[in-house]
């Protein structure tokens, strides 16, 4: 028999209404309570979803004895407290991206884990999506022969925007880089792995956050990366990879619409789709359920080593192009 896993949300904001959206739709999961800063705003997100439970704080929510796994949707300052004081109350976690402001954090939530023998993962959709689990079997296969270079990048432009509100803020974490600039850069480490060198440059605003970002790494082997991210420039979300004998290109218009195409020199462009039926953030709720299942306290799909290797070659951006996060 399937078990049933019980979950609870912690700030129930922008983010987590589409997950529990999806979430909902999993026979085996259970959305059983909500935990906002605030008693009302948790009632009117539980009411609108039928969830039974709310709570006014977040520790009442970790506190809760009958939920199995908490998934985080608060702005990326606040991720290591929140889920460390879930990890500490036993509580399994799913926490959204950027994991941590900086590895530091990243190593410290780990470390948490770890040492409570709690189960922890990144809400990081890439690695489960099935247009670069195909695209990783093609590359795999020889079929473009070896990678030469990867261009990856992720942008939109909303002007004019809430210079208090979370992109731009620094107190809420604010900037390009850490928002969707982390999305290129983990299609890089992904298909080529560690860089050997990196440079990168920041477009800062004069609160000194990073609009745009964009960076150039070397690898092994003469391959290159270029990147870029921006909240300046509507240029939606793609990655090239040009390869010996054609290219490999991935799109995605939202989480749920995403195509792949393989150009071969001589050949038609064979393209694929994906659609709202296999794509998403359910795919994370899915795998974090699995492993809750096998008795694992980390994925191997979004593994915590995953989640450090981003961390640090953030680090490394942010250290190149001048970004700073007061903190
Ligand atoms: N995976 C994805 O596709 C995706 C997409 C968008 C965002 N994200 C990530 O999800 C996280 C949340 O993003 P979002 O756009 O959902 O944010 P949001 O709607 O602005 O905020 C989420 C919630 O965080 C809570 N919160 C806790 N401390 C806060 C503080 N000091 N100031 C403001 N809010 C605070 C609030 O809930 P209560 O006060 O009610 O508790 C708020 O509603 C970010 O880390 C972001 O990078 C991921």
């Amino acid at each position: 028999m399937t078990r049933t896993y019980n979950w609870g949300i912690l700030a129930p904001g922008n983010i987590a209404s589409k997950f529990v959206a999806e979430l909902q739709e999993i026979k085996s999961a259970k959305v059983l309570a909500v935990g906002s800063r605030d008693l009302a705003r948790a009632k009117e997100f539980a009411d609108a979803r039928q969830i039974e439970r709310c709570y006014g704080s977040y520790e009442e929510l970790a506190a809760d004895p009958d939920l199995d796994i908490i998934y985080i949707g608060s702005p990326h300052p606040f991720h290591v407290a929140h889920t460390k004081l879930c990890l500490q109350h036993k509580k399994a976690v799913l926490c959204e991206k950027a994991f941590g402001m900086n590895v530091r954090e990243v190593k410290d939530m780990i470390e948490t884990a770890q040492r409570e023998k709690v189960f922890l993962m990144e809400a990081f959709m890439t690695p489960h999506q099935p247009s670069y689990r195909e695209a990783r079997k093609i590359l795999d296969s020889g079929l473009l022969g070896g990678i030469k270079h990867l261009h990856g990048w992720f942008g939109f432009n909303k002007s004019p925007y809430d210079m208090n509100g979370r992109l731009f803020n620094p107190a809420l974490g604010g900037g390009a880089l850490l928002d969707i600039g982390l999305y290129p850069l983990f299609d890089a480490l992904w298909f080529l792995g560690q860089p050997r060198k990196v440079e990168a440059f920041a477009d800062l605003t004069p609160q000194k956050i990073d609009q745009s970002v964009s960076v150039s790494m070397q690898f092994d082997g003469g391959k290159t990366a270029s990147l870029f991210a921006s909240f300046m420039s509507s240029v939606g979300v793609g990655t090239d990879i040009f390869c010996e004998k054609g290219a490999l290109r991935l799109r995605r218009s939202s989480a749920l619409h995403q195509t792949m195409e393989i150009l071969l020199q001589g050949e038609d462009i064979r393209t694929f789709e994906w659609n709202e039926a296999t794509c998403g953030l359910k795919l994370e709720a899915i795998e974090a359920m699995k492993c809750m299942t096998e008795n694992r306290l980390e994925s191997i799909v979004m593994s915590h080593q995953n989640s450090l290797q981003l961390a640090e070659n953030l680090d490394l951006i942010r250290k190149k192009s001048g970004i700073s996060y007061h903190l």
